[in-house]
């Protein structure tokens, strides 16, 4: 399984530049690039995100700059369109992403430039994500991210500041990291209590399967930041 491999354009260490579309010209610079919506999605490998990702430059004051230039660059095999695109009257880019082939976890870099030609840019999680992955996603959804995910959404009211114990963000690659397949595998199945931690963790063992169980497992180390390597893996450098 490659669901732990960092694709990024930092690392990859290929500096070919990509034909680009004309340049297009700046009419007003902001300071800071910030997210709208559609980062850390999951996608098919090869496929188009379900949702734009959409970008806003504002200025220093944080009001948003209409005009100002915002491009996009990942790693190999990913594709945006645009590449580059002026920010709309509310100051927002849009962007449609096609993820590459392989499942992972890819960073994209937005960037724009500043009143003195300086460029100041963003990183941008997304992960391309195989059938066991999306499987997991699904589960996290329907049982664990209310209390694991401190964000409340229009569809999903929070349960974590509830909680006397707090669980962890899913992300959370400094705790998830260093559990191991098979300590997840027993808390998951278990609950909290059978490893002698909060009985506020329940035990799952019932209600999902052992595929469901595999599946958040895997979707744990997609999503997870630092990337998760598994033991034994060797990365190949190029
Ligand atoms: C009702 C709230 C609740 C739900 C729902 C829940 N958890 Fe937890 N979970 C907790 C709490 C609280 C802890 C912390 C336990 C401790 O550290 O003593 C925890 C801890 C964990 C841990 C150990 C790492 C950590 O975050 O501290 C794992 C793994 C875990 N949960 C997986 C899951 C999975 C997978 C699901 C969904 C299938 C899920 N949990 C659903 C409350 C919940």
């Amino acid at each position: 399984m490659i669901f732990a491999m960092l694709l990024s354009a930092a690392v990859s260490g290929c500096d070919h530049k990509k034909a680009l579309p004309p340049a297009l010209t700046a009419k007003a610079t902001g300071t800071a690039i910030v997210v709208v919506s559609g980062d850390k999605q999951l996608g098919s490998p090869g496929s188009q995100l379900p949702q734009p990702l959409i970008l806003q430059i504002n200025d220093d004051q944080g009001n948003s700059v209409t005009g100002a230039i915002v491009q996009l660059a990942g790693p190999p095999g990913v594709a945006f369109t645009p590449q580059q695109i002026l920010t709309d009257d509310n100051g927002q880019a849009t962007f449609k992403v096609i993820m590459g082939g392989i499942n992972g976890r890819y960073e994209l870099t937005a960037s724009s430039q500043d009143a003195h030609g300086k460029t100041f840019s963003l990183t941008i999680p997304e992960f391309a994500a195989g059938y066991q992955q999306e499987v997991g996603y699904e589960v996290n959804q329907k049982y664990c991210s209310r209390c694991h995910n401190p964000d409340s959404t229009s569809e999903q009211v929070s349960n974590y500041d509830n909680l006397a114990v707090k669980p962890h963000r899913f992300s959370d690659g400094v705790i998830y990291n260093n559990i191991s397949e098979t300590d997840l595998t027993t808390i998951i199945t278990h609950g909290g209590a059978a490893m002698n931690r909060s009985a506020l963790m329940p035990p799952y063992g019932w209600t999902l399967n052992k595929a469901e169980i595999q599946g958040v497992i895997a979707y744990i180390r997609l999503i997870s930041d630092p990337p998760y390597v598994a033991p034994g893996v060797v990365y190949q450098k190029h």
